[in-house]
């Protein structure tokens, strides 16, 4: 493992760590959550979210379909183990199982959102947090939402459409949250409500990854070139186009390596989108997002290590006040914290100074 891969996992450590003490990056001060990156998918509902958050880790475990299925922000902490070793998943709510069955993970997405909301179309801003450990991830913290819409439907309070506003909102604010703006290729883009938000939020572009879904759907003769090629909304990253699983595909169980070959050769034998087809895709946009958030760790690494410094202060401080050593959870927890902490500031005097 390189040494920025190294990094990025103890960021993600240190973030998970975090996020057991109740820091999820709501609070007034600067959290050592909120200094590091992130990237959150926003855009209305069903316009392919959970359907890019699955082709971007290579696994199919999330629940997805018409109408609004995401109800709880779903932070996913992508973490890249040793080639030839399975893949498995951890739940914060189930610290310690071991989850090998995806299907099963779906389910237990479903049923925890349920725990909170009940069976019911209602939201709520409790974060679920799950943690994939595979050979074949690059290592990420993504954030599912629910999508963005318009009208409160039968069973839903009014106040439903602001309140989806505000919770997606309490991420994208973030200085350090990468958003992944998902419009679908069979609306205008002029309608997008993920366009709308995100260039309010980072009018520059910056931080903004527009994705284009639903290529498969465009009305026969038309194309979303204007789009891809940046001529609709430019931003300062390429927009990436993709084609997620049918609801058809996701009924007959095609599988991920499936879908993958599948969209491959969409954009390969595409004849509008075949010269741009090596920078199309759902393993494209992995790619790209991890180089992004490389670039943006390299840049923030001295904030984080004045960060790190003075959480391990404060981390102290609060140890010697309730005295050690502690038993209880949230004291292990801190101590988790401080090992991260150091272990981050060792690999990077190691081998970046
Ligand atoms: P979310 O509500 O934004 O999270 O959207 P989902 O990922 O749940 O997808 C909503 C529906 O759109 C599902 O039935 C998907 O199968 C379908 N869908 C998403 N992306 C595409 C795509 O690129 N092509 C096609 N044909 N269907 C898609
Ligand atoms: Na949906
Ligand atoms: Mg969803």
């Amino acid at each position: 493992m390189s040494t920025m891969e190294s990094l990025i996992g103890l960021v993600n450590r240190i973030q998970r760590a975090c996020t057991v003490l109740g820091d999820h990056g709501g609070g007034e001060n600067m959290s050592l959550w909120e200094a590091l990156p992130s990237v959150a998918v926003v855009g209305g509902q069903s316009s392919g979210k959970s359907s890019v958050l699955e082709s971007v880790v290579g696994r199919d475990f999330l629940p997805r379909g018409s109408g609004i299925v995401t109800r709880r922000p779903l932070v996913l902490q992508l973490h890249k183990i040793e080639e030839g070793r399975s893949d498995y998943a951890e739940f914060l709510h189930q610290p310690r199982k071991k989850w090998t069955d995806f299907a099963a993970v779906r389910k237990e997405i479903q049923d925890e959102t349920d725990r909170i909301t009940g069976k019911t179309k209602a939201i709520s801003n409790i974060p679920i947090q799950l943690s994939i450990y595979s050979p074949n991830v690059v290592n990420l913290t993504l954030i599912d939402l629910p999508g963005l819409t318009k009208v409160a439907v039968e069973g839903q309070q009014e106040s439903i459409v602001q309140d989806i506003e505000n919770m997606v909102r309490s991420y994208v604010d973030k200085p350090n949250c990468i958003i992944l703006a998902i419009s679908p290729a069979n609306q205008d883009i002029a309608t997008s409500d993920a366009i709308k938000l995100a260039r309010e939020v980072d009018p520059t572009g910056e931080r903004t990854f527009g994705v284009l879904t639903k290529l498969d759907l465009m009305d026969k003769g038309t194309n979303a070139l204007d789009v891809l090629e940046g001529r609709s909304y430019r931003l300062q990253h390429p927009w990436v186009g993709i084609v997620n699983r049918s609801q058809a595909d996701i009924n007959k169980n095609v599988d991920m390596i499936i879908a993958r070959r599948k969209e491959r050769e969409y954009f390969e034998t595409s004849p509008e989108y075949g010269h741009l087809s090596s920078k199309m895709g759902a393993e494209y946009l992995a790619k790209l997002l991890s180089k992004h958030l490389e670039t943006v760790i390299r840049q923030r690494i001295p904030s984080i290590i004045a960060l790190i410094n003075k959480t391990i202060d404060e981390i102290n401080a609060e140890l010697d006040r309730v005295g050690r050593p502690i038993a209880t959870d949230s004291g292990a927890q801190l101590y988790t914290i401080l090992e991260l902490c150091r272990a981050f500031d060792r690999v990077f005097k190691e081998h970046l100074d």
